[in-house]
């Protein structure tokens, strides 16, 4: 994107021209709104218009937009060309960057059209969070730590190591990258259709996308999962399953996120009632019954609901 573009992807497309490839840079404008299929048919033009064939590749360099729009533009010109994933923000290395969900939003929803296609290969250099805001760097962190809670305890860690930050020591983020990577390849590789379990990768997410939508998009996805985390630990722990209340609060005060949008839990069961993991209208919640142990429920009545949004509201006031 134009952010993107003068800092990493103008000059890797100087160094494939050298090594003797024919390279087109397609240039978009940052942020959510180039997930459309208006951008999507510029850039298939513009591989069509420069005759690029079946053996022509494209490599996403940049963030989550840029990589669900290049690698869905991959999986659909001349139906499908190989597409490679080079993720420069910390959320597209652990999340979009892997796994090969790929697509555009429409007008009615997010991620509506879309294609599963997999990257030849992820190239994460985490030198390229050098230029990334601390408050996106942040966000990306949430989702790492949310890999950590599903299976890699090493995770939870992150936010409080010093040295887990974009100009700290590279062989930390490395490492921080490379474990969250692996939590996620290992449910991808389990479940790549998300049939089941890859459905556990939506841990804090039914009221995340509750939350965002909710505050129109003023709090990020990254700050509305923590919220989420926190209150699919509050809601597991009403059950009596692992309690993981103590890490979400600490990843909240870390990342000190916007206040919640709402505080009337009837003013949020709207936004809750369309997330797209609700199937036949039964409300679903990924919560982890142990350890690292996810488990997807639909049967979280409207009591357990309400009781674990007010200790939301207690714990983050
Ligand atoms: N971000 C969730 C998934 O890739 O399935």
């Amino acid at each position: 994107d134009t952010h993107v573009a003068p800092l990493h992807a103008r000059s890797t497309c100087e160094r494939l021209a050298a090594a003797g490839k024919q390279v087109e840079l397609i240039e978009v404008a940052a942020g959510e709104d180039s997930k459309s299929l208006t951008v999507l048919e510029g850039v298939l033009r513009k591989l069509a218009s420069v005759r690029f064939g079946r053996d022509s590749a494209v490599l996403a360099i940049g963030g989550g937009v840029v990589t669900d729009l290049a690698g869905f533009a991959a999986a659909s010109y001349l139906r499908g060309v190989a597409f490679y994933a080079c993720p420069t923000s910390l959320l597209a290395m652990v999340d979009a960057g892997v796994g090969g969900k790929t697509g555009v939003n429409l007008p009615e929803g997010k991620n509506l059209v879309g294609a599963f296609w997999q990257p030849r290969a992820v190239v994460a250099d985490v030198a390229t969070l050098v230029s990334l805001p601390p408050r996106q760097f942040r966000e990306g962190a949430v989702e790492l730590f949310k890999h950590g809670l599903l299976d890699d305890e090493f995770l939870l860690g992150a936010p409080e190591d010093t040295r887990f930050a974009p100009n700290g020591d590279s062989s930390t983020l490395e490492e921080y990258v490379a474990r969250s990577v692996a939590v996620k390849a290992k449910v991808v590789a389990a479940d790549e259709r998300e049939a089941g379990s890859r459905a556990h990768l939506n841990l804090g997410h039914t009221l995340a996308h509750a939350i965002e939508a909710a505050s129109e998009h003023s709090i990020s996805h990254g700050e509305a999962v923590a919220y989420g985390l926190q209150y699919a630990a509050l809601l597991g722990l009403g059950r009596g399953w692992f309690d993981f209340t103590g890490a979400a609060q600490r990843l909240l005060s870390w990342l000190e996120p916007a206040p919640l949008p709402c505080r009337s839990f009837d003013e949020l069961l709207p936004y809750m009632l369309r997330d797209k993991k609700n199937l036949a209208a039964r409300m679903r919640f990924v919560l982890l019954r142990h350890e690292a142990t996810p488990v997807l429920v639909d049967d979280v009545d409207d009591d357990e609901q309400r009781r674990a949004w007010g200790q939301l509201l207690e714990v983050v006031s």
